[in-house]
């Protein structure tokens, strides 16, 4: 299956919460502290949105810098998608609201809902709009805000998810560089393991069976990637970046035990960012884009919510 690649990745970007939360401060309201969650999570800090930010105003931020770092203008953009689960409204959908902030009103948006596995789902479906020749040159965001679905006085999962937003321009290239495989996966019987209402329904905020969710993506992580390469005939010396969904610090090292690739290739922000679900694979772009090595390749790997999951392996 190691064939032409589709979907260059061109510019990336991203944009975060402007009020840096650290545990510390958590700790001010919620009977936590410092110790424990870097202990059970590694996270040390997070960006929560202000008053006037929401999930539209992260996904346009991180928009605007993934088109600047690519160069290109808005308009050169023929469709837009947005992975999110937090979107202000149900209707108009965030990649409205992104194509009409950059310049590429009247082009085809949409969002992609796959809770934690968003960014991993919607790079599937815009490296297949580009193989069909549907879009020429997709700007791909994952978006999201767990701030406005948690109940900010529950310790046990105010202090695991963050804000933030990052993008993706991809072009459909020569074929050398890009997407060449998609894994993807949901099974709903094991929705009842994470659930949460819209963003400002005050009634239903989210809520998890932590343990159980942590077992599973332990253990799908390692397998994705095993099952990836293994299909595509790469091998693990030849992956550079293995960039997961950013849940737990634990998640990622006790899949790191599982996988031939080496731990120091695995990349890891959850420290700096918490979990900030459809966005955490595409906010680890910008620090290692410039380092990407022609004809390597990066594994990315979402699991969430719903349940879901899904992986991608990029020819750099
Ligand atoms: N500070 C201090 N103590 C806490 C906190 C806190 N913030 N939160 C929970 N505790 C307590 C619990 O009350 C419990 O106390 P008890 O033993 O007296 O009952 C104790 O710590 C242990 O709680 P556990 O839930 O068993 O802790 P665990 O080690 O499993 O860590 C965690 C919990 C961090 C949630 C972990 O299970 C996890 O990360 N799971 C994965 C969750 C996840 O990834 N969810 C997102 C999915 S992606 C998506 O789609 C959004």
């Amino acid at each position: 299956m190691n064939g032409r690649a589709v979907g260059r990745m061109v510019g990336v970007g991203r944009a975060l919460g402007s009020r840096l939360v650290t545990n510390d401060d958590l700790a001010e309201h919620l009977d936590t502290d410092d110790a424990w969650i870097v202990e059970r999570t590694g996270i040390k800090q997070r960006h929560f949105v202000a008053e006037d930010e929401d999930c539209a105003t992260l996904a346009i931020s991180a928009a605007k810098h993934a088109l600047d770092h690519a160069g290109v203008p808005g308009d050169s953009v023929d469709l837009v998608v947005c992975a999110t689960s937090t979107a202000p409204e149900s209707m108009p959908s965030v990649a409205c609201l992104v194509g009409e902030a950059i310049g590429a009103a009247g082009v085809g948006a949409f969002d992609v809902a796959a809770a934690c596995t968003g960014f991993s789902y919607g790079a599937s479906v815009a490296s297949s709009m580009l193989a069909t020749g549907a879009a020429k040159r997709v700007l791909l965001v994952g978006a999201d805000v767990f701030t406005k679905i948690v109940d900010q006085g529950d310790r046990a999962t105010a202090v695991l998810f963050g804000d933030g937003a990052g993008a993706v321009v991809l072009d459909r290239g020569d074929g050398s560089s890009g997407f060449l495989d998609h894994i993807l996966g949901a099974d709903g019987r094991m929705a009842p393991l994470g659930r949460a209402g819209h963003p400002g329904q005050s009634d239903h905020k989210l809520c998890q069976n932590g343990r159980e969710v942590f077992k599973f993506a332990s253990r799908i992580f390692p397998d994705l990637v095993e099952k990836l390469l293994a299909r595509n005939g790469v091998s693990p010396d030849e992956v550079q970046y293995v960039i997961p969904h950013q849940a737990n610090a634990r998640i990622i090292h006790a899949a790191a035990r599982r996988m031939e690739v080496p731990e120091e290739r695995i990349v890891l922000n959850v420290d700096r960012f918490g979990n900030t679900s459809a966005a955490s694979i595409p906010l680890a772009y910008p620090d290692i884009y410039e380092s990407f090595e022609t004809g390597r390749y990066v594994v990315t790997v979402g699991f969430g919510f719903g349940l879901t999951w899904a992986a991608n392996l990029y020819r750099i």
